[in-house]
């Protein structure tokens, strides 16, 4: 989980409470040590079985000496020092451990009436203690003193380094989850893949990652919709959501725009200093941060998280990240988008394109919608998958285009072909390949163009290719085109019998056409008759149904 953003070591810590210093320090010196606040004057520590003394006589030394940050004697009566040392501040406690040594041998019967007097303790109780202690030389003593501050400065710097280590290996993790999302993220950026589903599946994932009670994706309806021939899916507004979002998809649009959010805008947040003001237009909201979906100038929506779920506040971390993921978003549905653009703008040019068959040869009217519809059945029947007969549904349309450049006199003419007419006709392959050569899109339909005119026994144009070296697709389409022209009515005679079709198909197999894909028309026979019998197909319709 995301934290909130994590604030630097402070300039001190408290690594240790008061009794932990006073027992580093006996360890050191082999002396008890008291602890007194130098910034208040309160005893924070007293060692157990020690003369007990005021310190309010010496809280303001130990203040200064806190102050100063050295250690320092801050009281002296032969043979007895004080030595202070002050060990830092922080949480507004700055520590200072106070130690008294003997700086000589003492005798248990000495008189030490001075000392403790200073000590304000009864002197046979400061000689017996003064004669069990160890004997500090003044200036090693303070050299000791000096080490040991150093020492515990050292531990301080490593605590704090601890410490910039666990907020950066925080911080380490927090940016792999986002790193890690990101990949899932752009690895499920296929065109396949509708802004919708991809949509929903980033807002589960940034639940992992985001301390967020609920999360929405607004998605706004193409404004575009009403112009011809757009058929993007979304006439209306979406807002997807995942965990708790308390606003529903008006609310949401609304909310957006009372905040006068603008697509250009960098991710916007607020907290409840900004929600718990009058002006704030979802009352349900106490925390919220968005971002759009924008490539571009187009924006196609808004990314939200709601609700901080720790109690916490949003923050730089839970905008980066939302930024980053709406950015992503953005670019797939500019992806959609232009992709729809192009299949439209394709199936525009086949439109035209079919149209100026059609306009070229009144009485084949519809003849290259027919030979699409059958071979779009006859490939069906012969188990292709949905992405071939896509294609061979194009290249049915397509596979006369040629004949736009064949003289009207000669494609209209009624009786027989003489062999020059002939030749000239079978020109239309290899103009239509010329024609669409060019187009991308068209590389499957290319061959289809070229050879639906070639025959089983290898005796058709233009290639004399035989049996499976003719493209499959231009196989299926010639049995098509043949189906249809026997079937429909020509100006010079009416589509011929139902038996005679079979006859020829029968005779033919093997010889002209695919035996394969003349059993395939067999067995579709019924449906095939069907879409010869219809009416002018529903060209616009179909071609959505193809190349969407
Ligand atoms: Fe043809
Ligand atoms: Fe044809």
């Amino acid at each position: 989980m995301f934290s909130a953003q994590v604030a630097g070591p402070p300039a001190h810590i408290a690594t240790k409470d008061a009794s932990e210093y006073a027992d580093l320090l006996r360890r050191a010196f082999d002396v008890e040590f008291s602890v007194v606040d130098g910034l208040t004057g309160d005893l924070l520590y007293a060692p157990e079985g020690q003369p007990q003394q005021d310190w309010s006589v010496r809280a303001e030394l130990c203040r200064e000496v806190a102050r100063r940050g050295r250690a320092e004697f801050i009281d002296e009566e032969e043979p007895l020092v004080v030595l202070a040392l002050p060990l830092g501040e922080s949480d507004g406690v700055a520590p200072v451990a106070v130690g008294t040594f003997v700086s000589r041998e003492v005798l248990p019967d000495e008189d030490l009436g001075a000392a403790a007097r200073l000590l304000e303790l009864p002197p046979e109780e400061v000689a017996a203690w003064a004669s069990r202690q160890k004997p500090w030389a003044p200036e090693m003593l303070r050299r000791v003193a000096d080490m040991v501050l150093a020492r515990l400065d050292d531990d301080r710097r490593i605590d704090e380094l601890v410490h910039e280590a666990r907020s950066l290996s925080e911080h380490l993790s927090s940016t792999y989850e986002e790193i890690s999302l990101l990949y899932r993220l752009t690895q499920n950026l296929k065109l396949s893949q509708s802004d919708e589903q991809l949509g929903q599946a980033a807002l589960e994932w940034l639940d992992e990652v985001v301390a967020a009670e609920g999360f929405a994706l607004f998605l706004a309806s193409d404004p575009r919709q009403e112009e011809a021939h757009t058929h993007r899916a979304r006439p209306e507004d979406v807002l997807l959501t995942f965990g708790r979002c308390p606003v529903g998809r008006d609310e949401f649009k609304q909310m957006v725009d009372r905040l006068g959010l603008k697509p250009t805008d960098r991710p916007f947040v607020a907290n409840r200093q900004v929600t718990r003001t009058d002006t704030w237009p979802c009352p349900e909201i106490r925390q919220l941060a968005i971002v759009p979906l924008a490539e571009g100038e187009n924006l196609f929506g808004w990314l939200a998280a709601v609700n901080h779920s720790d109690g916490g506040e949003f923050g730089t971390v839970e905008a980066s990240l939302l930024g980053s993921i709406g950015t992503i978003l953005g670019i797939h549905s500019g992806n959609i988008d232009l992709y729809q653009q192009q299949t439209e703008m394709f199936a525009g040019i086949v439109r035209a394109l079919t149209s100026a068959i059609d306009a070229k040869d009144e009485y084949t009217r519809g003849h290259s919608d027919r030979v699409a519809q059958v071979s779009v059945r006859l490939a069906s029947e012969l188990g292709c998958d949905e992405r071939t007969m896509n294609r061979i549904y194009l290249a049915g349309l397509l596979h006369d285009i040629g004949k736009i450049g064949i003289d009207d006199s000669v494609l209209r003419k009624p009786g027989g072909l003489t062999d020059e007419e002939y030749e000239h006709i079978k020109g239309h392959v290899s103009i239509g390949h010329r024609i669409l050569i060019d187009l991308k899109k068209m590389d499957d339909v290319l061959p289809v163009v070229l050879h639906h005119h070639e025959s089983w026994d290898g005796s058709g144009y233009p290639g004399h290719l035989p049996s499976e070296a003719i493209p499959r697709s231009a196989r299926i389409v010639a049995v098509a085109d043949a189906f249809d022209a026997m079937s429909s009515d020509r100006p010079y005679r009416k589509g011929m019998a139902d038996e005679k079709i079979d006859a020829i198909f029968r005779d033919g197999a093997g010889k002209q056409w695919d035996p394969e894909v003349v059993a395939a028309l067999f067995r579709a026979r019924d449906d095939l008759r069907k879409i010869i019998r219809r009416e002018r197909i529903d060209l616009d319709a179909d071609l959505k149904k193809f190349t969407g």
